[in-house]
């Protein structure tokens, strides 16, 4: 079609696609209810029902759901206290949602790399910035360079598993920093036996289309702390004072999600425990058909981490195993297997060109190497065979 814009790659016909929601639960019959009963809007028991279904689900207090992911993490950073011009830690190997939602309060991110074993913020690169580059005055933390205040840090659980957050949360705490869990590709996940997105002061998830569970497109914060989950639900339903006389004090966001969606989120969340053992059984085939071969690393669990493996990744050595991981996902798409690379780390983003830039090896050599393989819940034992036949097989290197 002509001026098609093109903003998403979905998967193509006939291919075996990198990872699509699974509906086989009662999505259908709760979405029915909400349109034989016209609740469909953001008003609804769906909407009540998901946010005590993920909260109770992660052990925490209290859910406010939100149209997605990234609106959960812009209205988090407001109850946290994040101001314009503060600065805030976050991952540079992550989708660019949480960094962007940074920059929608006015404030700015700090990129940090990434570890090489779990891929995950590294905690040792987070002390280091906080005890190296800032300084303590008047009881808030001070970035010696730009002279901000550093306010928040943003671990992102990605691909499914934990961040070592232990010693993040301990540094946080020396410096009085909020940590704001961004969890949304780890529902489900487990840090030495707790879940994740209740660990921190404040967490998000997301259930896009993509994601372990979804609602199409929706969000999710959770908190124990009332008082901002209060100001949550206030600010993500246009901060209205009085309802009836349209009287408001604040600005706000129009960031609630729709009834007709919490119904699906409802029907998703009844089988997420099967769909994250879908997740580990495909990581687990993939991880030992793959451990002898040559130049491939398989993604790994901590000892202290349980992973959903929601996207599951290995990294490409191109020396030896002769090709590189952007070379191979092109033989993969001629047998029709959709694989993606990982994100261009936000270090590098022209759209964050104008914040601190450090030195980010890790990452880098992450975004080089890395390729997330084929890991839908219903992807067919047959597809999974032929992703593993292909990337086994010698002619993979002679064609
Ligand atoms: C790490 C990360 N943070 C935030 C988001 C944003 O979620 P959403 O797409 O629901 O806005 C996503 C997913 O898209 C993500 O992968």
């Amino acid at each position: 079609m002509k001026n098609k814009l093109t903003v998403e790659l979905p998967p193509k016909a006939g291919f075996t696609p990198l990872c699509v929601p699974e509906i086989r639960g009662n999505e259908w019959k709760y979405v029915k209810e909400c349109l034989d009963t016209g609740w469909v809007s953001s008003v609804g028991q769906y909407v009540e029902r998901f946010e005590q279904d993920v909260a109770h689900f992660v052990g925490a207090r209290f859910g406010v759901a939100t149209v997605n992911g990234t609106a959960a993490l812009h209205v988090a950073l407001r109850v946290a206290g994040v101001q314009a011009d503060d600065e805030v830690l976050i991952s540079t190997l992550t989708f660019i949602a949480p960094a962007n939602a940074i920059r929608y309060t006015g404030a700015w991110p700090v990129f940090i790399d990434a570890e090489p074993q779990y891929w995950q913020m590294d905690p040792q690169k987070v002390a280091d910035f906080l005890e190296k580059k800032c300084q303590w005055r008047d009881g808030a933390l001070y970035n010696r360079t730009t002279a901000r205040r550093v306010k928040a840090i943003i671990p992102v659980h990605i691909l499914g598993h934990p961040v070592d957050l232990r010693p993040i949360l301990e540094v946080a705490r020396k410096y009085n920093l909020v940590v704001i869990e961004d969890a949304t590709e780890s529902l489900g996940a487990k840090y030495h036996g707790r879940m994740v997105g209740n660990l921190g002061d404040i967490a998000c998830f997301s259930f896009n289309g993509n994601k372990i569970i979804s609602t199409g497109g929706g969000g999710m914060i959770v908190t124990d702390n009332e008082e901002w989950a209060r100001k949550a639900k206030y600010l993500t339903t246009q901060a209205k004072d009085d309802p009836l006389e349209y009287v408001h004090n604040e600005i706000g966001y129009n960031y609630r999600l729709t009834n007709l969606l919490a119904a699906m989120g409802c029907a998703q969340m009844e089988q997420l425990p099967e769909f994250i053992a879908a997740k580990r059984r495909i990581a687990s085939s993939y991880s030992q058909a793959l451990k002898s071969l040559p130049g491939i690393t398989s993604m790994s669990e901590a000892p202290w981490a349980y992973s959903t493996f929601w996207l599951y990744t290995i990294l490409v050595d191109r020396e030896i195993f002769g090709m590189d991981s952007r070379a191979l996902l092109r033989k993969l798409d001629q047998s029709k297997i959709q694989t993606r690379p990982l994100w261009e780390p936000m270090h590098r983003s022209k759209a964050f060109a104008d914040c601190g830039a450090f030195d980010c090896p890790v990452a880098d050599q992450l975004n080089r190497d890395a390729l997330s393989l084929p890991c839908s819940v219903g992807l067919a034992d047959d597809d999974l065979q032929a992703v593993i036949a292909i990337l086994t097989s010698s002619k993979l290197h002679h064609d």
